[in-house]
């Protein structure tokens, strides 16, 4: 039987990228993402490659609309076996440049985007004995990131709920896995908010992160796509992807150095 996927933030990007391997692989594939002329072109080309596909324009933010897709998803093709929990927003700023606001929109997106689908579709999953549930989270979610509180506090918490709902459903059969992309080079960054303490100053840091996408220390939607679609042969706990790799394991075993070398980093900016 075709295997299925639910792939969020399908529309661009690292989603997009994970949508056209699948595809390729004959997978059937559910995308989501807001906006529904962009996620029809991504379905158009993935029709032309011969897969089946469905493209259901949803916020994942709002529960409602999560609940249609996994219904749409289970109605049309019976069975769902991997859910790729990959929509999320960016945000760069000074605690204070971030508002409530800004807080509640980034977990909003990041991490009630992430459990609104796991919550819904975990009884189809529990029910088949079956499932693989891969987060898309980020090296921002292993290791502090400057400037970057509220994202990297709504990428840690994708960490705590994979790690830990990793505990409770692996007996169960459904694995629960952790894809963490560095620096990669999509609209994600262009889309980001950059705030800094002066107009100047964001400015600055858009600058510095677009030279960053440029060099090829950036990975490629591509990069992250194929770790995912490994992930989903050969299931494992987690795998940070990129330059991010190295920083985050020289973080995990020399944190204080790290911190104090990621504090120079704000004080010099
Ligand atoms: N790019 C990086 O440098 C980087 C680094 C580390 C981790 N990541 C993570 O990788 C994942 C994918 O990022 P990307 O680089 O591919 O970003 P991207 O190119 O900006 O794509 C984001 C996707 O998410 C969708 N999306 C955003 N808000 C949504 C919402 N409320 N409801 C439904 N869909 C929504 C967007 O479509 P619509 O706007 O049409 O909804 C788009 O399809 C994110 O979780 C991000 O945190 C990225």
């Amino acid at each position: 039987m075709t295997s299925t996927a639910i792939i969020t933030g399908a529309s661009a990007g690292i989603g997009q990228a994970t949508a056209f391997l699948l595809a390729k692989k004959g997978y059937n594939l559910v995308l989501a993402a807001r906006t529904s002329d962009r996620l029809e072109a991504v379905a158009k080309q993935i029709k032309e490659l011969g897969s089946q596909v469905l493209a259901v324009p949803i916020d994942v933010t709002d529960e409602q609309q999560v609940d249609s897709l996994v219904k749409k998803a289970i109605d049309t093709y019976d069975q769902v076996d991997i859910l790729i929990n990959n929509a999320g927003i960016c945000m760069t700023a000074p605690i204070t440049q971030t508002s409530l606001d800004d807080w509640q929109k980034i977990l909003n997106v990041n991490l009630w985007g992430y459990i609104y689908p796991i919550y819904t579709l975990l009884p189809h999953f529990l029910s088949h004995h079956h499932g693989i549930i891969i987060n898309v989270g980020s090296f921002g979610g292993k290791m502090p990131l400057p400037n970057m509180t509220a994202y990297c506090t709504s990428k840690y918490a994708v960490t705590g709920l994979t790690e830990t709902l990793r505990l409770e459903l692996e007996p169960k059969g459904i694995h629960v896995c952790g894809v963490h992309p560095s620096v990669t080079n999509s609209d994600f960054l262009e889309r980001a908010v950059f705030r800094g303490e002066q107009e100047k100053s964001s400015e600055q840091i858009r600058s510095s992160i677009e030279e960053m996408l440029k060099s090829p220390l950036a990975s490629q939607p591509l990069d992250v796509a194929k770790a995912i679609c490994k992930m989903i042969d050969h299931p494992q706990a987690e795998v940070v992807v990129g330059t991010g790799a190295i920083a985050t394991n020289f973080y995990r075993f020399a944190p204080s150095l790290s911190q104090w070398l990621l504090q120079q980093s704000i004080t010099n900016s």
